[in-house]
């Protein structure tokens, strides 16, 4: 069922029936949508595996509902605590995600069987409501390593008939998953450990501390096992093009266009005749519109039946750092 917006109360109501009863929902938030589970009830949380066809059990982002309920899910280490309090007085509600020592109350299907847990405050309403009544376990709304929904029709191209409802909250205000940060201290003082770039750009984190590179890992390895290539990628390849003459397009082969503005200098619009062109930020927004488009045009490239699609690249400033990120995972993937 997808639920209007409009008389979200009963709506919320109706979604925590079901979570407590131990079922699934779709939930929107201002990043993605969120296939959302009982955060403490393992049995909820496997469900999310099965759905989401996931091959591995990565861990989730637990989601609460007041900043104060950060203690049912998280142990902040006293030397970290202040670091933390700025974080969170500064960006929650919001789309930063905190990883923190883990409660023992939080089941290890939830962590992966780590010894932290992901956590975040959404700004959405419906999330943040539904958030207050129990910590909510919600990876984004996606079959396995495809494109995160950033609308309730994208969760029912994804999830329709597997789940029993999809709340419809409009189209996501970010557009992208959020900042993951784990804060770390040192002899020098504390760091933020940038797991996934976000929202919450690496400029804004770096006013409350000095931002580090993830550690390198494995593809298959845990610490930050949403960096693995495979996430993000349309089913068409995608080529990740950086100054219009890189591009060399082959004889016979259909291609889309995903462009950044759709016009000037180094943009790929006139380069040939595109079998379908989407613009990421056709207004005035720039990255920020780019960023909350850019899956919505994924899908809409991915279902016009090209073979190939062509990306522009996008400067790597503030949030087109997170732009950039998705698109080069969605390289790599096609290359495989
Ligand atoms: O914006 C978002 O964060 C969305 C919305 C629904 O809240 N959620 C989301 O969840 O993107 P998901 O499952 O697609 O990504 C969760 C990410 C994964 O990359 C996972 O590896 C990382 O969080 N993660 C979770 N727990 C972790 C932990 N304890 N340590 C390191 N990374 C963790
Ligand atoms: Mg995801």
């Amino acid at each position: 069922m997808v639920a209007d917006f409009e008389d979200w109360r009963e709506v919320v109501a109706e979604a925590v029936a079901i979570l407590q009863d131990g079922g699934l929902v779709a939930l929107p938030t201002e990043t993605v949508y969120g296939l959302a589970a009982d955060a403490f009830n393992a049995e909820a949380v496997a469900k999310i595996f099965e759905v989401k066809e996931r091959p591995s059990f990565d861990p989730l982002i637990v989601h609460i509902g007041h900043k104060r309920d950060l203690e049912l899910v998280a142990e902040v280490p006293e030397e970290l605590e202040e670091v933390v309090d700025e974080l969170i007085a500064t960006y929650w509600p919001g789309p930063l995600t905190l990883v923190l020592p883990k409660k023992p109350s939080v089941p290890d299907l939830v962590t992966s069987g780590l010894d932290t847990v992901a956590v975040r405050l959404s700004s959405h309403e419906v999330m943040r409501a539904v958030a207050r009544e129990m910590p909510i376990a919600a990876p984004s709304a996606n079959r396995f390593g495809r494109i995160s929904p950033t609308s309730a029709d994208a969760v029912m191209a994804e999830l329709a008939g597997k789940i029993p409802m999809v709340v419809d909250g409009g189209a996501c205000r970010d557009g992208l998953e959020s900042t993951i940060v784990a804060p770390e201290m040192t002899e020098k003082g504390p760091v933020l450990r940038l797991l996934r770039p976000g929202p919450i750009s690496r400029e804004d984190l770096r006013k409350i501390a000095k931002v580090i590179k993830p550690r390198k890992t494995k593809a298959d390895h845990i610490e930050a096992p949403g960096q693995i290539e495979s996430h993000y990628a349309p089913e068409t390849p995608l080529i990740l093009v950086d100054k219009p003459e890189d591009f060399v397009p082959e004889e016979g082969v259909k291609y889309g266009l995903l462009s950044y503005r759709g016009e000037g200098n180094g943009s790929l619009m006139e380069a040939i005749e595109w079998a379908h062109v989407e613009i990421m930020s056709p207004g005035k927004g720039k990255l920020a519109e780019g960023a909350v488009r850019l899956f919505y045009c994924l899908r809409n490239l991915d279902a016009a039946g090209v073979d190939v699609i062509v990306s522009e690249s996008v400067s790597e400033t503030g949030i087109g750092v997170a732009i950039m990120d998705r698109l080069r995972r969605a390289a790599a993937t096609s290359k495989k």
